[in-house]
């Protein structure tokens, strides 16, 4: 039988800090998380982005169907910060007059739950079961892939960048 692994609560950090930093990076038992304060709210969730990998640090946040998102910033795909739900926006050619709205891929982003203790943030990592997408770039597998992609890069034209989508 698998055995449950207590949840930690790893210190970040200083509120105050953190809120002057923003964005804060951190590795947690080998886990790459972003930790995120916006509108007077912590947030953290896995640093790669779970389409390709790319860092979501520098990503900027706008508000889609009330939902706080942060845009990843190479092919801007959008993830809700609280779930960590994908949202798209598509047509949808049933309709009479198709027009653009925002749909989910469901989540796939892993987001970890923050806690405030006095003036201290920690953080404890998702025990959520099951696959997420942002998984992979945990993974040694993932980290390899990175690596390559990143020996490639430089100069490369982005050919994979989110467009709008038929659902
Ligand atoms: S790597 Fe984030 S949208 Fe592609």
């Amino acid at each position: 039988m698998e055995e449950k692994k207590p949840s930690r609560l790893y210190f970040i950090g200083k509120k105050e800090d953190l809120i002057q930093a923003k964005r804060t990076t951190v590795t947690l038992d080998g886990r790459d998380i972003l930790i995120i304060y916006h509108q007077r709210t912590f947030y953290a969730m896995d640093l790669q982005c779970y389409h390709a990998g790319s860092t979501l640090e520098t990503g900027d946040i706008e508000e889609i169907n009330n939902k706080l998102c942060i845009v990843c910033p190479k092919h801007k795909y959008k993830i809700t910060l609280a779930e960590g739900e994908g949202l798209y926006k598509a047509k949808n050619p049933m309709e009479a007059v198709p027009t653009p709205q925002w749909y989910s891929k469901g989540i796939k982003q892993r987001v970890h739950k923050v806690t405030e203790v006095d003036e201290d943030i920690f953080v404890t990592l998702s025990t959520c079961p099951g696959w997420i997408e942002s998984d992979f770039y945990q993974t040694e597998k993932g980290r390899a892939e990175l690596r390559k992609a990143q020996e490639s890069e430089d100069g490369e034209e982005d050919v994979n960048a989110d467009a709008d989508e038929d659902v």
